[in-house]
């Protein structure tokens, strides 16, 4: 036997099924996938994490959208084999530990951007991504962002609205953490002198 024909056995496993590893929302998930299994479907029907939201399923309204590796993806058009070992978040992994809504989600609140919600853990994803990328926004790279979403009920208005207001709650929650990191600071370079004299 060609050693070439050899290896493709090796990673071959006899049932068609493929283990696999990703560290979904900060918490290590394993799957057992055949080959073609979606990650959407792997998320959904193995992970049972039914936020992410199937639509098109050939990449075309985005509702199937998580990062990888921080990066905005498009869920239905990847193999959850080719995602093994990556860090995936879905729109569960969005809120934070305490239960508090991120800045993108609080903002779709104020601003009404969801009507039936189908589309929305996608819009979500997406939008996080891209103000990771680009914290503040002008209206115009706002309708960017979202240009690749579709939404058969808001007429995008509200959703475009949402990405400033999220822009902006970002922007109020950086200050925040900043302003309670700058008295700590100073305390400790206080403290600094005391310490590099044994006092
Ligand atoms: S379900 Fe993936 S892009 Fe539509
Ligand atoms: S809110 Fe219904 S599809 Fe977007």
């Amino acid at each position: 036997m060609a050693s070439g024909a050899s290896n493709t056995a090796i990673n071959q496993p006899q049932d068609g099924l493929f283990d696999i590893s990703l560290i979904v929302n900060g918490v290590t998930r394993t799957a057992r996938v055949p080959a073609r299994r979606l990650l959407s479907d792997c998320l959904r029907h193995d992970l049972r994490l039914t936020g992410t939201h199937v639509g098109c399923e050939h990449g075309v309204c985005g509702a199937c959208t998580v990062l990888l590796d921080g990066v905005a993806v498009r869920s239905c058009l990847m193999l959850a084999v080719t995602a093994d070992g990556a860090r995936v978040t879905t729109v569960e992994g969005l809120t934070g530990p305490d239960g508090k809504l991120s800045p993108v989600q609080q903002a779709f609140a104020d601003c009404h951007g969801l009507q039936c919600g189908f589309c929305t853990p996608g819009f979500l994803t997406t939008i996080t991504a891209a103000l990771l990328d680009n914290p503040e926004p002008s209206p115009e790279e706002a309708r960017e962002i979202i240009g690749g979403n579709l939404c058969r009920c808001t007429g995008y208005q509200n959703i475009v609205k949402a990405v400033l207001r999220a822009a902006e709650l970002g922007a109020e929650l950086r200050a925040a953490e900043l302003g309670a990191a700058e008295p700590r600071a100073a305390e400790l370079k206080a403290a600094a002198p005391g310490r590099a004299d044994g006092s």
